[in-house]
C-alpha cells in the first residue's frame, strides 16, 4: 500500500488577504508540475476566500486552522467545521501545540474538534507531539500515544482512517532545530504500530502521518524518505513559494 506524499503549509498569523491571495496564485502556478503529491494550506480565516480563489483549478486544497466544537451558537471569536465546510475549506488544523500551549486546548477538545470536523465533511490533520522536557523525561510514547488515543478515540476505523495524523515535537517548532529523521522516523513508527494494534489493519497502512518542526529545503528529502513519514507540515519555510515547491519536489521525488 502506497500512500500518498501530502504536504502542508500552516501560515499561522501570518499574510492576511491581499498577500495570502499573491501567494496562493505564485504557488497555483510553482506547484502546477508536481507529481502525485497532495498539497494544503492553512491560511488564517480571513484570507480563506482570498486564498480559496487564487488556487482555484490547481488542487490545492485549503484548510482552516482553528474550529470550535459546536456548529453555532454564543460562542464568540470562533469557527465552526460547518462554516468553514461551507466557505470552501477541506481540512481543519486540530490540537497544534501552539492551540494547546497558548490557548489551553486540552486533549479532550481536540477530540470533540476532530468529530466536529468529520461531522461537517472536513478532514482532520491532528497535531501531536511532546516537550523538550518530556523527551528528556523518557516520555515521548507515552505522550504522542495519550494524544493521540484521545483525538481519535471515538472514531470509526472508516472516520480514522481519513485523519492524517501531524507529529510535531514542540522543540523542533519554530527553533530551526529538526528531530532526525531517526527520531522522527522512530515516533512514526510508534504511531503506526498504535494504530495497527487498535483497528483494522488498513487504517495503520492508509493513515497518512506527517512531520513537522523545522522543515525545510536542505532536510525535506531524507525526513521524507523515512518509511512511515508520509508528508510534512510546514510553517516558516512555507511562507515563500520558492522553499514551500522545493519541499513539495523532495515528496514528489
Ligand atoms: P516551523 O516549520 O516554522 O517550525 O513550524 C512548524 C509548525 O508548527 C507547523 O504547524
Amino acid at each position: 500500500m502506497t500512500r500518498i506524499p501530502l504536504i502542508a503549509g500552516n501560515w499561522k498569523l501570518n499574510l492576511g488577504p491581499s498577500q495570502a491571495r499573491a501567494l496562493g496564485a505564485e504557488l497555483a502556478q510553482a506547484l502546477a508540475d508536481r507529481r502525485d503529491t497532495e498539497v494544503a494550506i492553512f491560511p488564517t480565516a480571513l484570507s480563506i476566500p482570498a486564498v480559496l480563489g487564487a488556487v482555484k483549478g490547481s488542487g490545492i486544497t485549503v484548510g482552516v486552522q482553528e474550529i470550535h466544537d459546536k456548529d453555532t451558537g454564543a460562542y464568540t471569536g470562533t469557527n465552526s467545521a460547518h462554516f468553514a465546510r461551507e466557505a470552501g475549506c477541506t481540512w481543519a488544523l486540530i490540537g497544534h501545540s501552539e492551540r494547546r500551549q497558548l490557548f489551553a486546548e486540552t486533549d479532550e477538545a481536540v477530540g470533540r474538534k476532530a468529530r466536529a470536523a468529520l461531522q461537517a465533511g472536513l478532514l482532520p490533520m491532528v497535531c501531536i507531539g511532546e516537550t523538550l522536557e518530556q523527551r528528556d523525561a523518557g516520555q515521548v510514547h507515552a505522550v504522542v500515544t495519550r494524544q493521540l488515543s484521545a483525538a481519535l478515540g471515538t472514531l470509526r476505523p472508516d472516520e480514522a482512517v481519513t485523519v492524517a495524523i501531524a507529529y510535531e515535537p514542540i522543540w523542533a517548532i519554530g527553533t530551526g532545530r529538526t528531530a532526525s529523521p531517526e527520531q522522527a522516523q522512530e515516533v512514526h513508527a510508534a504511531l503506526r504500530a498504535w494504530l495497527r494494534d487498535r483497528y483494522p489493519a488498513f487504517v495503520a497502512e492508509q493513515t497518512r502521518i506527517l512531520y513537522g518542526g523545522s522543515v525545510k529545503p536542505a532536510n525535506a528529502a531524507e525526513l521524507l524518505g523515512q518509511p512511515d513519514i508520509d508528508g510534512a507540515l510546514v510553517g516558516g519555510a512555507s511562507l515563500k513559494a520558492d522553499s514551500f515547491r522545493a519541499i513539495v519536489q523532495a515528496a514528489s521525488a
